[in-house]
């Protein structure tokens, strides 16, 4: 066998033990690792650059999953440097990631970077689908769509129900789930909402909240203000810049802290390699907008 297909083989190994560590306490209805996660990345074929295979079902768009060594995923990581070198005291994060308008690319950007912060094995990450309207975070990752956020906000589900699994063991997904027949912003502005928020805060590292565009709805704003911070998602040469501005002036008016903003869709000569996403480039917001 040659170096390359035992080094996967070996990867699947570990990958395969790390998820049967993962256990669920149903009594607390919290997840914790069984055992203290790795402080190093231990995966060799990653290590090797080897792209992995898609699990079936999977979207493309998980560059940072299926191919880190790419560009996109080095953009992703420096993206994630910039998050990381704001959080100097390394409290835990909760970040909503929103844009001015519709397909801007939240939801492509939120996924790659809870996988590019899951790299970090020390860290537990959660991703969170809290677009009612749009979701579209399980069909990326084909994981099922409910019962999810909206059933856990409902008290219709604990978090046991909700916590799904990825194949990165360090990384957690909870779904949009079904509204049944309650409103998005009636069950974001619930009593029930703040202390799921906390919860989400007492046991990841980082949670990253997908949520709809700041200025179509009200609810970026409502979940804005559950978070330690926003992700501000434009992408060049689409999005109109008054609505950028318009959608900066509303989390203003909310109070809620703007981490920074990702330009999405950037070409820059050379940073191609033939893939589409481009180039990616954070900019700090503000000198004091560390996360909470
Ligand atoms: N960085 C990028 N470069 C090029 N295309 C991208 C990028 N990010 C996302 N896209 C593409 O843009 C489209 C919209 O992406 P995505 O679903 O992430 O946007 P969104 O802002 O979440 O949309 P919605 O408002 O519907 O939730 C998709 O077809 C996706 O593949
Ligand atoms: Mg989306």
């Amino acid at each position: 066998m040659g170096r390359i297909a035992e080094a996967l083989k070996k990867a699947e190994q570990e990958r395969q033990a790390r998820l049967a560590d993962v256990v669920v306490d149903s009594a607390g209805g919290s997840t914790q690792p069984a055992q203290k996660p790795a402080t190093t990345w231990p995966d060799d074929a990653r290590e090797a650059g080897e792209p992995l295979p898609l699990r079936e079902g999977m979207n493309e768009a998980l560059v940072a999953y299926y191919d880190c060594s790419s560009l996109v995923s080095e953009q992703y990581r420096s993206l994630r440097t910039r998050l990381l070198s704001l959080n100097q005291y390394n409290e835990h994060a909760v970040l909503a990631v929103t844009s001015s308008v519709p397909a801007e690319g939240k939801t492509i950007t939120a996924v790659n970077l809870a996988f590019t912060l899951g790299e970090i094995r020390h860290f537990n990450v959660l991703l969170v689908d809290a677009d009612f309207r749009r979701s579209s975070l399980a069909r990326v990752l084909n994981l099922p769509k409910s019962p999810g956020l909206a059933e856990l906000l409902a008290g219709k589900a604990n978090y046991t129900e909700v916590i799904q699994k990825t194949p990165v063991p360090n990384l957690h997904f909870i779904a949009a789930g079904n509204l049944n027949g309650r409103s998005a912003p009636e069950l974001l502005g619930a009593v029930t909402a703040r202390p799921v928020f906390r919860w989400f805060e007492s046991q990841y590292n980082f949670t990253i909240v997908d949520t709809p565009p700041a200025t179509t709805v009200t609810d970026a704003g409502v979940i804005g203000q559950h978070c330690s911070g926003v992700i501000m998602v434009i992408r060049m040469h689409r999005t109109p810049e008054p609505l950028t501005k318009r959608a900066v002036r509303l989390l203003q008016a909310n109070n809620i802290p703007i981490t920074g903003c990702v330009l999405v869709g950037r070409t820059e000569r050379g940073a191609g390699y033939g893939y589409r996403y481009n180039y990616y480039r954070y900019y700090n917001y503000g000198a004091d907008k560390t996360p909470r």
